[in-house]
């Protein structure tokens, strides 16, 4: 295959992508959704090329999916642990970048707390940097799997309904996937209690997303014709020091959870998915989580083509 080094090498956010460009990179997904079922499931277009995945956050899904992304394409990946980098030691962020660097590794994925961080290390370091999540800030490989995830399942992103329901003051998940999908000409509704949605979330892409963006504090409305209903697990690493937020789980579970009865509000053949880690009966009923209508084991199967994808562009560029 042959790669054109026309677009950037870092991953950092949806709103450094424009709609042809997501569209290019589930294209180029695509092309290795068919290697999961293979009984060899080994490329060799990255041989000889290093990634190494920097984790300062707990993740199961990211890490392994971009670990086995870069097996799969014959990288070597190399695994390092926040909590047992020299971090704890009192080294900064910077400094680590640069004697990863030092080591001359083809990308550096990126996982941490601090909103920004993907950025801080993609101004420091020469080689590709994605982020997997910083903070509260964005997660786009989330969103991308998950854009490739619906059009997979319902053919299409352009003209549906999303639902994006949960905590969304505190998720990374929601805004990425506001971004994504608002980009490629979904509608996206935004459905939580006020205490936990964010003030402005509908302008975080401006004048596209004041379009294509609705907050609604009602469960009912946010679900009713809805296309996609995507849960999102209340996030209480993140409430340190906060407020309380709502009552008690139990009642935001009774009030914003999704139920067999509440998914009723949703189109017939409407899909569930969530990210994960899903908190059972609380955002998500079992028998939702586990019922004919939920993808959400498909969202992490996409995830390692997406990843694939998406280290495939940015050390080599994207199909020519
Ligand atoms: N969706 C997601 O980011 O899951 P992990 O935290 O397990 O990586």
């Amino acid at each position: 295959m042959r790669y054109t080094r026309d677009v950037p090498r870092h991953l950092v956010s949806i709103a450094d992508l424009d709609a042809a460009e997501i569209v290019r990179i589930l294209d180029h997904a695509d092309r290795f959704w068919a290697l999961a079922d293979a009984p060899v499931k080994k490329l060799d277009t990255l041989r000889g090329r290093t990634v190494i995945n920097l984790f300062f956050e707990s993740s199961t899904r990211t890490r392994t999916s971009f670990e086995l992304a870069a097996k799969r394409l014959s990288a070597e990946a190399i695994n390092v642990a926040g909590s047992s980098s020299s971090t704890t030691k009192g080294e900064t962020l910077r400094d680590t970048g640069r004697n990863l660097m030092a080591m001359h590794p083809d990308a550096i994925v990126i996982r941490h707390s601090y909103g920004g961080a993907a950025a801080l290390l993609a101004s420091v370091v020469d080689c590709a940097v994605i982020n997997a999540g910083d903070g509260q800030h964005e997660h786009p490989t989330q969103a991308l799997l998950d854009a490739a995830t619906i059009r997979r399942h319902k053919g299409r992103v352009d003209g549906l309904e999303v639902a994006i329901v949960g905590d969304i003051a505190h998720s990374r998940v929601a805004r990425s996937n506001a971004l994504c999908l608002a980009k490629l000409g979904a509608r996206v509704r935004i459905c939580a209690p006020w205490t936990l949605i964010p003030r402005g979330i509908e302008l975080i892409g401006g004048e596209l997303t004041r379009e294509r963006v609705r907050v609604t504090t009602r469960l009912e409305d946010g679900l009713d014709g809805a296309d996609v209903v995507m849960m999102l697990r209340v996030q209480h690493e993140r409430f340190e020091g906060e407020a309380s937020r709502f009552p008690n789980t139990r009642e935001l579970s009774r009030t914003f959870g999704l139920s067999e009865r509440t998914l009723g509000y949703a189109k017939p053949d409407a899909i569930v998915m969530h990210p994960g880690p899903i908190n059972r009966g609380v955002e998500l009923a079992p028998q939702v989580a586990d019922g004919a209508r939920a993808v959400i084991l498909s969202q992490v199967s996409w995830g390692v083509a997406v990843r694939m994808a998406v280290l495939e562009r940015a050390i080599l560029g994207a199909p020519a």
